[in-house]
């Protein structure tokens, strides 16, 4: 059978799916996707899978598709990252089985995506995505799909999207921000550069960014006209946003502990998970947060999620008939978390809702790591805010600190190739090339026996520059 394409793919592969789960690193693991599904969400996608390791690494696909499959979690959209036509669709060919389609990473703006030259690091990249496309398209015997971040300016971003479309992408998620437009300066998604393309293009757009709860999801479908919509943090902290319900935290802590036992993965996955269902009541209860931090298995995150649940009994006894103060509702409901605006000096507009700064970041995830837990149970008052960190000038060329002395502000690295090749000094990083020049002159010039030959004989050692100039290099 002909595979199917755009609209007839969405709508009978996918069944029309308009509530979508975000591909999340380390958080849209199966269980975390049976929980979703059985509130409210119509299809979901794996994590960012890296091509190149599932294709050499046997255990990495086991781990990471091959154990992580069961009937119930379709339809289900694998995610590769990949900068190569053979090795994408050579992961490709090795995923299809296992899913309804695969999708191309081309939103990620971390570094990590920068120097693996991948996500939104290949959006000027048109040629190469164009044959990347092609030939999954070409290959394969399920769809592939795009997800991608906008440009500042809709009209290329259109271009893109039509593109993309034209190379065969069957379905186009839009997340509505720049790759710029991360951590502490993520703002609000645009959904006017998203309604443009769903205009322009012939294949289903799915929406993603500004989605906390239903009535979001509502706006969205109505104003920007997408076939559906995609949900990561705050499906991470109502997982029944789709169902426009906000249960109680430990309702769904409970239901989610459950699938992990039958479903196990990774404690890091859970605890993460657990860390933003409970992220309220931590605020009020901070020596639980502690212990979540530390505890070393499965049964151990749910006693500490029982405790929490007890404590949450415990004032709602106390407070019977009381009402939320402030805007939120009472801490131990399932509920968005919006972040701080940006901070002084951006150019945010305020109002505009902003989200958390990111450690927690697009493929990152909000937990310390392991070293940094150990550094914060050593000295509880340490924080790893990065707003926090001494800030340091940056180097003009690469961006990594500058020396404060260096006399072309920039970093180590830098200074000493610019120095060398300019014969210059810097004395802020101890570098004397144009010293040390001047002093070997002086001494040649004392030397006459060193003296250059008025002209050097054919085959013989060159002149003094040569000599130094090796000696300098
Ligand atoms: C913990 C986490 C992990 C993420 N991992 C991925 C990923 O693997 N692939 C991807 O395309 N986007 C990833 N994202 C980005 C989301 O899919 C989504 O595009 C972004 O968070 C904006 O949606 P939101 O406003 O609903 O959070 C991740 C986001 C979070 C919060």
């Amino acid at each position: 059978m002909p595979k199917l394409q755009g609209f007839e793919f969405w709508s009978r592969t996918l069944r029309g799916a308009r509530h979508v789960v975000a591909p999340m690193v380390d958080q849209s693991e199966l269980a975390w996707r049976l929980l979703s599904r059985r509130h409210g969400a119509q299809l979901c996608y794996t994590p960012m899978l890296h091509a190149q390791v599932f294709v050499r690494d046997a255990n990495y696909r086991k781990e990471n598709l091959y154990c992580e499959v069961c009937p119930e979690d379709r339809p289900l959209i694998v995610q590769f990252c990949a900068n190569d036509p053979e090795v994408f669709v050579q992961a490709a060919l090795l995923a299809q089985d296992y899913c309804d389609a695969i999708d191309l990473n081309l939103g990620c703006p971390q570094m990590i995506a920068k120097r693996g030259h991948y996500g939104a690091f290949l959006q000027d990249e048109w040629d190469l995505l164009q044959r990347m496309i092609l030939l999954a398209h070409e290959k394969l015997s399920v769809p592939v799909t795009c997800k991608i971040r906008v440009f500042p300016e809709i009209d290329k971003t259109v271009r893109y999207a039509q593109m993309l479309e034209k190379a065969g992408c069957q379905l186009l998620t839009v997340h509505g921000r720049t790759k710029e437009q991360k951590g502490p300066l993520s703002g609000a998604a645009s959904w006017e550069h998203i309604k443009a393309v769903r205009k322009a293009v012939a294949i289903p757009v799915f929406a993603n960014g500004n989605i906390q709860c239903l009535q979001d999801v509502e706006r969205c479908l109505r104003d920007t006209g997408v076939q559906g919509v995609m949900s990561a943090e705050g499906n991470l902290h109502n997982p029944a946003l789709f169902e426009g319900r906000s249960p109680a935290v430990w309702e769904l802590a409970e239901e989610y502990l459950d699938i992990v036992r039958e479903h196990p993965c990774p404690l890091s996955y859970v605890r993460a998970h657990l860390f933003k269902l409970w992220h309220h009541t931590l605020q009020v209860h901070q020596q639980l947060r502690e212990e979540l931090a530390k505890v070393k298995t499965l049964e151990g995150i749910a006693a500490v999620s029982q405790e929490l649940k007890l404590r949450c009994q415990e004032e709602i006894s106390r407070q019977e008939g009381a009402k939320p103060t402030g805007d939120l509702p009472f801490h131990w409901i399932c509920q968005p978390y919006v972040r701080p605006g940006p901070r002084e000096g951006s150019k945010e507009k305020s109002g505009a809702r902003s989200k958390r700064a990111l450690e927690e970041e697009e493929c990152g995830t909000e937990i310390l790591s392991k070293n940094k837990q150990k550094k914060q149970l050593r000295n509880p008052h340490k924080t790893f805010d990065p707003s926090l960190k001494p800030k340091y000038a940056k180097c003009d060329q690469c961006g990594n600190p500058k020396g404060n002395r260096c006399v072309f502000s920039l970093c180590r690295g830098c200074c000493k190739k610019r120095a060398s090749k300019e014969t210059a000094d810097c004395p802020g990083h101890g570098l004397l090339f144009k010293t040390k020049l001047e002093k070997s002159l002086a001494w040649k010039e004392a030397q006459p026996e060193l003296q250059e030959p008025q002209q050097a004989a054919p085959g013989t050692p060159g002149g003094f520059s040569e000599v130094m100039g090796s000696a300098l290099a």
